[in-house]
């Protein structure tokens, strides 16, 4: 078979990375990957946003099946225009995508369907939010309505705050149409898991649970990032939790789609709360986690592609979907200075033996050397029988890359152990 991946981050490599086991596969296809990639994959440079360009080269390609991992094709429609041309895809279309891609919409769909979450006001107009401000119960928490590269969520402390952030969505439009409305919601507390899903709309099985760490720095310090590291499974998400997310958010979220018209087949990712009143959804995202997937597809131990082809032919219900008891954790190598300005241009040395366990998310090839070209360059994955042991391995791993301006976080996985010893 030939399979092409859109996008071309570390969650892709790890994707690329679990498909390449099916026995099956010719031929792997990244558009656009990355130079890390590259050593996994045929990258061909074609933006994961073009879809007409995407479409034409899978027909010209023979591709027999593809997976669309970032949310902007996937809100764009990639795979509607994919399918029309008869190319089975594994991601949601775009009247499902929606979910991740209009907070609004997802909001009033936990609302109508009595899925717990954060109480919430939309507002599509700015003086109006103002005005909610003055009295709302303060932190808040202000959310751009559309995607908005991981960057439209503002937890406010003060009342200032609360309004700066509602001037700069709403009328200075830092995030573009996706600001035209806003969400202001309840700031919840509690531990954060993230579990994925696989869905094909009639059920929902969950992946491992996992736990990202969002803060540039250690001990949760600094600006919001994309990611610098996850762990799995997540100790707080006990059995017990999972029975009661199940029952009180997976299956209601996913009958409530289907009973929208807009069946969810794909990964659903669940961002989760588990607050003093029970777990309640933070975000809902229509893909992958990254990084979370580069923890949560090692453990994998059936065969991805083949649970894919069950989520796109609806029959994931007969289909084994079997994760390893073992533990993993992932730390992120970034550029210094990220998630704000940083250099690039640097070469990244990995050794041979780590090649497997490294997930490549901002480099190129240049010359036959790779060389840094994103904030977040790398991550690194070890996976063991305890935690403690996956975190050790992780780091001893992370001392033997090396390039320069290299920036990590000190404190992966800690916040889980100390969890875990409760
Ligand atoms: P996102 O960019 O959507 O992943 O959200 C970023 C982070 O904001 C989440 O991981 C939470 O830590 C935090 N967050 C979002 N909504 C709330 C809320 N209602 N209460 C407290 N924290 C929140
Ligand atoms: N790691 C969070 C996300 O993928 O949105």
């Amino acid at each position: 078979m030939n399979i092409l991946v859109v996008g071309g981050g570390g969650r892709e490599h790890a994707i690329i990375k679990k498909i390449k086991e099916n026995k099956t596969v010719k031929q792997i296809f990244a558009l656009p990957g990355n130079g890390g990639i590259a050593a996994d994959a045929i990258c061909v440079n074609i933006a994961a946003t073009d879809i007409d360009a995407i479409v034409d080269f899978a027909l010209k390609t023979q591709i027999d099946y593809a997976v669309v991992a970032p949310d902007d094709p996937l809100v764009l429609g990639c795979v509607d225009a994919l399918n029309e041309k008869g190319i089975a895809c594994f991601g949601p279309n775009k009247a499902a995508a929606i979910i991740e891609g209009s907070k609004v919409f997802s909001k009033n769909l936990m609302k109508k369907y009595g899925i717990p979450t954060a109480a919430y006001e939309v507002f599509d107009d700015a003086e109006k939010a103002l005005k909610y401000l003055e009295t709302a119960p303060i932190p808040t928490v202000i959310k751009a309505d559309g995607l908005a590269l991981g960057k439209g969520v503002i937890i406010a402390m003060t009342r200032e705050e609360a309004r700066d952030a509602v001037v700069s969505i709403m009328q200075d439009k830092q995030f573009g149409k996706s600001g035209d409305n806003i969400v202001i919601e309840e700031f919840l507390t509690g531990p954060e898991v993230s579990v994925l899903s696989f869905t094909d709309g009639n059920v929902v099985v969950p992946m491992v649970s996992s736990m990202d760490h969002k803060r540039a720095g250690d001990n949760d310090t600094g600006l919001n990032t994309g990611g610098m590291g996850t762990v799995a499974p997540n100790p707080y998400y006990t059995d017990e939790v999972a029975e009661e997310c199940m029952q009180k958010i997976f299956l209601p979220t996913i009958r409530a789609m289907k009973a929208e018209g807009r069946t969810f087949k794909g990964c659903l990712y669940f961002g989760l709360m588990l607050t003093p009143n029970g777990p309640k959804v933070i975000e809902y995202n229509c893909r992958f986690g990254d990084p979370e997937t580069q923890v949560v597809l090692p453990l994998l131990e059936s065969d991805l592609l083949t649970v894919m082809q069950a989520v796109t032919n609806e029959t994931l219900a007969d289909t084994e979907v079997k994760f390893s008891d073992k533990h993993a954790c992932c730390v992120i190598m970034a550029s210094k200075g990220y998630p704000s300005s940083y250099e690039k241009g640097f070469e990244i040395s990995v050794p041979e033996d780590l090649l497997d366990s490294t997930y490549v998310a901002g480099a190129v090839l240049k010359d036959g050397k790779l060389l840094t070209s994103g904030g977040r360059v790398l991550g690194v994955t070890s996976i063991a029988d305890t935690l403690a042991d996956a975190i050790k391995q992780s780091y001893k791993k992370v001392e033997n890359i090396k390039f320069d301006n290299r920036y990590y976080r000190n404190d992966i996985g800690q916040k889980a152990l100390k969890a875990g010893e409760k």
